[in-house]
């Protein structure tokens, strides 16, 4: 099998590092398009995989076309591919907010997977949410999951509707990590802790949670449930929270995230 990759910025790179770290294809199998001089001197140096800067060179001769351009660029490189593909072949956007509907509608492709990853997926440890369009097998389903696997996870999600959703969660949660994790090295430096130790019993204490959490079957409720003592000063900190509906709050950033998919989708 042969990979097209459109698009050599992070995700696009992220993609085709992981792929051909995996073994999966080897590196003659792997093409790497992108329209700027500088990228591609870049990716000619790196030498994991054939770069190009033609569409001409290299859609035809591609089983799979991944595209990882911003979305703004995609109407421009759907129209683009149009000429030059197949019906045989397969496309798997990453862009958010661009629909299963658009990219048949302008490419005449029928194999969609239309997928969402996020940042982790740059060091393996990744979550992509992908659904794909009735024509695509179940065989090449399992061949592009285990291509999107390079970078960590991938789940399959019913409908498109689900992959707003996921961006709501998965998509943008890691932001939601950060955003928790500057609030308590804030709080930490106002009981007086240096930036360095702020970070450190930051880090360290997101660290053990997850790998707590991991190592175990409890559900967070059940660990929040083993740290908090009543009259102590886990449970403190927690009523404080609920006092303040932060569980509430937490649900309507995811929302408001998910809402904004919904409406990108609209726009592309
Ligand atoms: N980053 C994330 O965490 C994340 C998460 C989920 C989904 N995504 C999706 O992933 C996609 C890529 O995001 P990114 O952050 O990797 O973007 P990026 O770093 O800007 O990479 C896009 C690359 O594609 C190139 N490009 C633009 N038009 C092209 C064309 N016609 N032909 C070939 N190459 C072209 C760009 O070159 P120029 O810079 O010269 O334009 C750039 O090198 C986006 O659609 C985004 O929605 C990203």
């Amino acid at each position: 099998m042969k990979v097209l990759v459109i698009g050599a910025g992070n995700m696009g790179l992220t993609y085709a590092e992981g792929m051909s770290k995996s073994k999966l294809l080897k590196k003659k199998n792997i093409m790497v398009l992108d329209k700027s001089e500088e990228k591609l001197e870049e990716l000619q140096q790196m030498s994991h995989f054939d770069a190009f800067s033609e569409l001409k060179d290299c859609v035809p001769q591609a089983d799979l076309i991944f595209i990882a351009v911003k979305p703004y660029h995609a109407e421009g490189v759907f129209k683009a591919i149009k000429p030059l593909v197949n019906s045989q072949q397969i496309l798997v956007s990453i862009m958010a907010g661009v629909t299963i509907a658009s990219i048949k509608e302008i490419t005449g492709l029928t194999k969609i997977v239309r997928a969402m990853p996020n940042l982790p997926a740059q060091i393996g440890k990744g979550l992509t949410s992908y659904v794909i369009s009735s024509d695509v097998s179940r065989i090449e389903m399992l061949t592009v999951e285990s291509l999107l696997d390079t970078t960590g996870k991938s789940i399959q999600v019913k409908n498109e509707n689900f992959i707003d959703a996921s961006t709501g969660i998965s998509g943008s949660g890691p932001a939601y990590v950060f955003y928790f994790m500057q609030s308590m090295m804030e709080a930490a430096k106002q009981m007086g802790f240096s930036k360095e130790d702020s970070t450190v019993l930051v880090r360290q204490t997101f660290t053990g949670a997850i790998e707590l959490f991991n190592q175990s079957n409890l559900s967070p409720d059940s660990w929040m449930e083993r740290v908090a003592s009543k009259g102590g000063t886990t449970r403190a900190a927690l009523d404080s929270m609920d006092d303040n509906n932060v569980n509430e709050l937490i649900k309507d950033a995811a929302f408001a995230a998910f809402n904004r998919a919904v409406e990108l989708g609209k726009e592309y």
